[in-house]
Order: structure tokens, then C-alpha cells, then sequence
């Protein structure tokens, strides 16, 4: 449980009105109370995204089949499209979104296969740190689509009752999008756990990467989350989203015979 915070008048104001239906347009007066993190959020996913398509993009060339490159050559397409939505949000907030992709790397990944950089940020953008990770073999990138595209649909289906209109109306294609990204994972997933071989090597690459997409949700007991909640950015605590997102894992590796590692948070905190 989080500790009580202390809210000013100004705030706690804002959250009545909002629980009582109150919702931005871009054009809308807005208090800075309320700007300041729906732009961290927006800026977040739209860095998200673009490193998102950026690191799936060597593998249109490497997918193992003409049929999967038209796929993953769809999938980067998707990913840049939601990026390409997001910063167009930012932009009508008086943004300036292209010299920031001009400016910050982007395509940046770590060099260090079985890197684990718990919390950290390596860069001055906005990713969520899962994207600093290389996507060094066919098996990650599967387990890109099937943990992370699938962190991402539970992250966004809060937004799919945004307080903040324009987004809520960008994340409807978008969520479609990144459940079919997740569905291309899952058949993959069962693919490889039929191959003993393949399957060895899943298993691997999933201990590998299970703590960097548990971090994805953020810390526990960060106090943000519940200030978001109040301004109807988000509906869920991480704590929350994290266990739907887990308990869906959970059932497909057990169909496929797979072993989830332990997740220690502490542990990861302390990287
Ligand atoms: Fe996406
Ligand atoms: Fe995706």
C-alpha cells in the first residue's frame, strides 16, 4: 500500500471535476497540474514506439520466411504509424517532435547481450527502458511480441478512457494493433516449445527477459501512479495491470511447458 499523499487544493479541485466527467481537448484551457503528466506519458509512448520500430527493423530482412517478413515489415509499419499518432498529439500540444527524433538516439541499443539495467535510463529520451535491449535472436523478438506487445495492450487499455480525448481516440487502432502484434507471439511461442532444441532456448531467453518486462510496470510503490489515476490518465495501479499481464503469461506457458523465473522488484532496484 502506498503511503497517503498530500494534495494541494488546486489539485484535489481538478480531480473532482474530472471524476465528475470533466475532459481535455488539445485546444482546451489546461491546468499545468494536468499538461505536465499527460505529456510525460505521451512522450513516453512515442519514444516507445519509435525505438519499438526501429528495433524490429532488421528483422524483415532476418525473419525466417518470405511469408513472416511481410509480418514483421507490417508489424514496423504499425509501430512507426503509432509513433508517427503519439508525436502528432505532442505536436497539437505545441511540442517540437521532429527535432527531437533528429536529435536523440533512438535507434541506440546495448551492446551487452544478458544486460539487466533494472530501473535505469541509458539515454536523454522518453523509452521505456525494455527498448535499450538488443533484440539479438529470432527467439527474442518473439518474446518481444509476446511479452512486451502484450504489456503494452494492458497499459493502453486504460487509455481507451483517457480523460484527454485525443488520445483516448488515437489508442483505439492502435490497442487493435498490438493485440494482433501479442497473437503473432503466442503462435510463435507454441511454435518453438514443439522443438525440443527451440524450446531449450525459449526457455532461456524467457529467463532473460521476464525482469526487463516486469520493470516495464514500473516500481510498485511509486507515488505517481496514483496521481495519475486521479487525473483519469490511467485506471489501473501498475501493481494492477502487472498482475492481468501476468496471469495471461502464466497460462500460456503452461500450455507450452515453460517455467516463469521469480521476479524479485528489490533486487531490480537495486541495478
Ligand atoms: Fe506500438
Ligand atoms: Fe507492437
Amino acid at each position: 500500500m502506498s503511503e497517503a499523499i498530500e494534495y494541494s487544493q488546486e489539485e484535489l479541485t481538478l480531480f473532482d471535476e474530472i471524476k465528475n466527467g470533466r475532459r481535455f481537448e488539445a485546444d482546451d484551457e489546461m491546468p499545468e497540474i494536468y499538461r505536465k503528466p499527460l505529456m510525460n506519458l505521451l512522450w513516453m509512448q512515442g519514444d516507445s514506439e519509435y525505438s519499438g520500430a526501429l528495433g524490429y527493423m532488421p528483422w524483415i530482412e532476418k525473419a525466417p520466411s518470405v511469408r513472416e517478413k511481410v509480418l514483421i515489415a507490417q508489424i514496423v509499419k504499425d509501430e512507426m504509424r503509432h509513433a508517427s499518432v503519439i508525436y502528432g498529439l505532442l505536436k497539437e500540444l505545441g511540442e517540437d517532435t521532429e527535432t527531437h527524433v533528429e536529435n536523440s538516439e533512438l535507434g541506440y541499443k546495448l551492446e551487452e547481450d544478458e544486460a539487466n539495467i533494472g530501473f535505469k535510463r541509458m539515454k536523454d529520451d522518453f523509452r521505456v527502458n525494455i527498448f535499450y535491449y538488443g533484440i539479438n535472436y529470432w527467439t527474442d523478438f518473439i518474446l518481444f511480441n509476446f511479452l512486451m506487445d502484450r504489456a503494452a495492450g494492458h497499459q493502453l487499455e486504460d487509455t481507451l478512457d483517457s480523460s484527454y480525448l485525443p488520445w483516448k481516440k488515437g489508442i483505439e487502432g492502435i490497442y487493435k494493433e498490438e493485440v494482433m502484434h501479442l497473437a503473432h507471439g503466442d503462435k510463435w511461442v507454441r511454435i518453438l516449445s514443439k522443438e525440443p532444441k527451440e524450446k531449450e532456448f525459449l526457455q532461456k531467453r524467457l529467463n532473460l527477459w521476464w525482469p526487463r518486462v516486469m520493470n516495464v510496470f514500473g516500481k510498485s510503490t511509486g507515488k505517481s501512479n496514483e496521481f495519475y489515476m486521479k487525473l483519469g490518465l490511467k485506471k489501473r495501479t501498475n501493481k494492477e495491470i502487472r498482475a492481468s499481464f501476468v496471469a495471461e503469461i502464466v497460462e500460456l506457458c503452461e500450455e507450452c511447458g515453460l517455467t516463469l523465473p521469480e521476479y524479485n522488484e528489490a533486487e531490480n532496484l537495486k541495478k
